[in-house]
């Protein structure tokens, strides 16, 4: 079983500059809440107690003032700083502590996944003992995207944003590896943008027959974030499905308490944190 989890959320958010000048993109609403609640959620759903955020450097305090150290989730988080955007495969290299002998799974700080069957699928994915596992999602351009070209059930081929077409399913941000992660990572050579590339991570597994996928099926929903148009469509999805149902995506004291990692007790403290607000009025109507 996994049972520790990375979210990488640094980056520069240029894309969304001025908006990221202040704030880190990971820290900006997607509807109701910031979007480091989105893949948080993610892996608490998955079962994961254990986490590991990274964060830019000189960015710390601001994370902490929404997520301390977890207690009050019932879960342990760790803070890692990273200076610069090195590429993702740095996350392993800044975790190696943390990681220990363990198996890992990494998150985007900004990827979005909603869906029926998700937590099913993720409970099976953190099952991993050998190799990796990604989950593929078809999209219109995967040429934003790391891709996979799968046959016969096997990734064939897997490239980063690749110019001409290979195939249109994208490698979602939530990956499954063995403890080799740590090893690999530190052996992979920046590529040409000057950052340690995911893909050449993956192609180490895959090199081994080690590389196993996944699919998030139509029914599922894989949001990007990484435009300002992305960051606002997703915020439609969100508010569109909380107000329809009355459930809330991603609320994570709701999470702790089906996980039964928390007690009413954390919820009445967590009101009282967040304050006379619509997330409160939701966590009262929870217990
Ligand atoms: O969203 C899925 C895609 O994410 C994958 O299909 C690609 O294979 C993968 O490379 C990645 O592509 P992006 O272009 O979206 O990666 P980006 O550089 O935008 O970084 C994703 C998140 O990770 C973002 O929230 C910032 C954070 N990050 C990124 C880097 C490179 C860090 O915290 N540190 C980093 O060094």
């Amino acid at each position: 079983m996994i049972k520790k989890g990375i979210i990488l959320s640094g980056g520069m958010g240029t894309r969304m500059s001025p908006l990221t000048k202040a704030v880190n993109k990971q820290l900006l609403p997607i509807y109701d809440k910031p979007l480091i609640f989105y893949p948080l959620s993610i892996l608490m759903l998955s079962k994961i107690k254990d986490i590991l955020i990274i964060v830019n450097k000189g960015q710390l305090s601001q994370y902490k003032k929404i997520l301390p150290d977890g207690k009050k989730l019932g879960i342990k988080i760790n803070y890692k700083e990273q200076s610069t955007p090195k590429g993702l495969p740095d996350a392993f290299i800044l975790g190696e502590k943390f990681i220990g002998k363990s198996n890992v799974a990494l998150i985007l700080g900004d990827n979005f996944f909603y869906g029926q069957y998700l937590s099913k699928k993720l409970l099976d994915c953190v099952k991993l003992k050998n190799g990796a596992k990604v989950l593929l999602h078809r999209v219109s351009k995967p040429e934003k995207y790391g891709v996979a070209k799968v046959k016969n059930n096997k990734i064939t081929f897997i490239k980063e944003k690749p110019k001409k077409f290979i195939s249109d399913l994208a490698i979602t941000g939530l990956y499954f590896f063995d403890n080799k992660v740590v090893k690999y990572s530190k052996k992979l050579k920046p590529s040409n943008r000057n950052e340690l590339e995911i893909t050449d991570l993956l192609n180490k597994y895959k090199k081994t027959n080690k590389l196993s996928a996944d699919y998030i099926g139509r029914g599922g929903a894989w949001l990007d974030t990484g435009s300002i148009d992305d960051f606002y469509k997703t915020t439609n999805f969100v508010s569109a499905i909380e107000n329809r149902q009355g459930f809330k995506i991603a609320c994570l004291e709701e999470i702790a308490l089906l996980n039964k990692w928390i007690k009413k007790k954390q919820i009445k403290e967590a009101i009282k944190f967040y304050g006379n607000c619509e997330y409160s009025s939701y966590l009262k109507k929870l217990i």
